[in-house]
């Protein structure tokens, strides 16, 4: 197996971290237990990428639309990220790390609303990698928001409809600081968006694989970025002038 290049990583990883339900039940547990093992996952990933040296990690944790799941479940899931966080923080610390939430935290129960604040206050000042969990997130819930912003700001009077562009639409978003992902990874074999990072995914490099978060570990995420490693990101261009580029 080739190694990896250390100097084409991503600089923003995202991640779909889909399948724990299916995990749990292709061994006849509950799908909470699926949940729980996606929990040790996401430490050893985040642990990972913090390792080599990513920048920014972004992980899809609750989605908008997951609150339409039954009421058990959702609770389960609650209780198991207010558990996550304050657990993490020690480790964050230690190695870092900047925590930080997109999506309406508005929606979601207080106590967990106080727990990620005291994640964020805690980290804020550390330097190595952001690690950012989407929350209640829907990517055209953001773009909504963001235009409302800029609606209001225009009907006040402090802004030009004519002076709006990408990097103002860019800003005005949940993720506005953070440059866009370079590489979504999603586990479970579906292909698809589910509604994560409308905007931002624009050149993002897809990568899928069949493994369930659960069982997904430092081996599968090398083989991610090897396959990322292998791609020409031409961004419209065409191989003759990056290869000129960057001549
Ligand atoms: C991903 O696993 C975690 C969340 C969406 C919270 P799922 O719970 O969607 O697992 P599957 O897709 O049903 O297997
Ligand atoms: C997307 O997974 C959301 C998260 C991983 C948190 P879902 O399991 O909710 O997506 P769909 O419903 O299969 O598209
Ligand atoms: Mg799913």
């Amino acid at each position: 197996m080739d190694t990896l290049k250390p100097e084409n990583l991503p600089e923003h990883l995202a991640v779909i971290m889909d399948g724990n339900g299916r995990w749990a039940e292709k061994r006849m547990l509950q799908r909470i237990v699926g949940h729980q093992k996606g929990v040790e996952t996401v430490r050893v990933i985040v642990e990972e990428c913090s390792r080599l040296g990513i920048r920014y990690l972004t992980l899809f944790a609750f989605s908008a639309e997951n609150w339409l799941r039954p009421k058990t479940e959702v609770k389960a899931l609650m209780a198991l990220l207010k558990k996550y966080i304050r657990a993490e923080i020690a480790r964050m610390m230690q190695n870092d790390i900047r925590f930080n939430v997109i999506g309406n935290r508005a929606d979601l129960p207080p106590d967990i609303d106080r727990e990620i604040q005291a994640a964020m206050d805690r980290t804020a000042n550390n330097r190595g990698m952001l690690l950012t969990l989407a929350l209640s997130y829907g990517g055209r819930q953001e773009i909504v928001t963001a235009a409302k912003t800029l609606a209001e700001e225009v009907a006040a009077g402090r802004l030009s409809a004519e002076a709006i562009d990408e990097k103002m639409l860019s800003g005005s978003l949940y993720t506005a600081g953070i440059p866009d992902p370079d590489l979504l990874i999603r586990t479970s074999g579906e292909m698809r968006i589910s509604n994560f990072l409308l905007w931002q995914l624009a050149y993002a490099e897809l990568y899928f694989t069949e493994v369930n978060w659960p069982d997904f570990d430092r081996n599968e995420l090398a083989r991610a970025f090897r396959d990322y490693q292998s791609r020409e990101r031409r961004f419209g261009m065409t191989s003759d002038q990056l290869r000129k580029e960057s001549a």
